[in-house]
């Protein structure tokens, strides 16, 4: 017998067609509903309407946008759970197109969230994903002291001054696990739609008494990452620099830090907080909780890849970055009992494998760094 029926919106992308073959795996009935972006879908390997050929075949196929008439209501017929992923995700493309960005993030939300506060439905449990844009900077504290900060972003000068780390007076910040209930401080229209819709979701799946999980996403590497669009990660634009014989190019020194967490333990967080039973309304970081700096990064991909190339390391800023942030993983565990499982070098390797063999392993560094430079994006 199903154990229910789950709509993923965006399930025809990276982390949702995870998500599919994992929520099928466990006795789901499945319902994508995927407007197949190009940006997100133009590099796949597609069949004839236009699907991705890695998309489970058992899964039901809508293809359409939110924000079409009718399409959502439609979609959720005979649907007891909801994951919504489906979002425009270019971070810097946000900035020029907030009209579109804010329809469909935030005006997608708002026309789900009517629908389910207006029309009789079966759902009874959501998971929407939020990111770690939503923080802006990490967490921190002045090292020896237990008390956390929350500092801005750096500002304008101190990076023309190519001064990379928070400072408190003359003492460096210590950068400590981000958890959830810090200040958020969105830098961008995409992380601003992200916080909104992550409260849409949760206030209205409080008041219709919809438990609701708002998952913030750290940065989430696997196969089906596409590989060449704007939200595309630093390991797999490394990754195709190395494979052809070019070194990673470093933005400001390269010790700035990140969290890496691979595709399948964000989907299986998705999975399990659908298949909970707890009556919460929550937002939960869903991270490795291991910090890696991007120097890190090049090298170990440059082992895996047995390349004996060092990373350039710029000395210059991408305008919106933050110095660093990872995950305080401790929440998803605490609720859910969900603990990412999957090991770093494997997961590069993994990622290795697809950007190999994904069909086309370009490097568009040299494009995307001219086109920053350009737009006045690097400093
Ligand atoms: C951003 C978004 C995040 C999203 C993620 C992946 C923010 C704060 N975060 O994260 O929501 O999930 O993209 O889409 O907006 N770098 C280099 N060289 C390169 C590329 C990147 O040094 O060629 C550095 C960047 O300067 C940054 C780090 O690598 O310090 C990570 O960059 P990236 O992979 O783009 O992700 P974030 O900016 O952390």
């Amino acid at each position: 017998m199903s154990k229910g029926h789950v709509l993923v919106t965006g399930g025809a992308g990276f982390i949702g067609s995870h998500l599919v073959d994992i929520l099928l795996a466990r006795g789901f009935d499945v319902t994508v509903l995927d407007c197949l972006l190009p940006q997100v879908h133009g590099e796949a390997e597609c069949d004839g309407e236009g699907w991705p050929v890695y998309l489970n075949p058992a899964a039901r196929r809508i293809r359409g946008n939110i924000l079409d008439d009718g399409i959502f209501e439609s979609a959720l017929s005979g649907v007891t759970h909801l994951a919504h992923l489906a979002a425009s995700v270019g971070v810097g493309q946000s900035m020029a197109n907030i009209v579109d960005y804010t329809r469909n993030n935030t005006m997608a939300a708002a026309v789900m969230l009517e629908v389910l506060s207006r029309t009789p439905h079966k759902v009874e449990r959501m998971a929407v994903a939020s990111s770690m844009s939503i923080y802006g900077e990490g967490e921190y504290r002045v090292p020896g002291s237990d008390r956390r900060l929350a500092p801005p972003l750096r500002d304008h000068a101190q990076l023309l001054d190519h001064d990379w780390e928070l400072h408190a007076g003359d003492v460096d910040l210590e950068p400590v696990p981000t958890t959830e209930d810090k200040i958020l401080q969105p830098a961008s229209i995409y992380a601003v739609n992200k916080r909104d819709h992550e409260d849409m979701f949760l206030s209205v799946g409080r008041a219709l008494r919809i438990p609701t999980v708002a998952l913030r996403l750290f940065n989430a590497y696997g196969s089906r990452q596409a590989l060449s669009n704007p939200y595309t990660g630093v390991a797999a634009i490394f990754i195709s620099r190395l494979l052809n014989d070019q070194p990673p190019l470093v933005f400001e020194d390269g010790r700035q830090r990140r969290d890496f967490v691979h595709v399948l333990d964000v989907a299986e967080a998705f999975a399990g907080v659908l298949e909970s039973d707890k009556q919460v309304w929550e937002a939960c970081n869903v991270g490795s909780g291991r910090a890696i700096s991007v120097n890190e990064i090049a090298q170990t991909l440059a082992r895996l890849l047995r390349k004996n190339i060092a990373p350039k390391v710029l000395n210059q800023y991408r305008v919106g970055d933050i110095r660093h942030c990872f995950a305080d993983i401790g929440k998803l565990e605490r609720l859910f009992g969900i603990r990412p499982k999957r090991d770093f070098d494997l997961g590069m390797g993994e990622l290795i494998d697809w950007v190999s063999t994904a069909r086309r392993p370009l490097d568009r560094s040299a494009a995307s760094m001219a086109e920053l430079a350009n737009n006045r994006l690097v400093i």
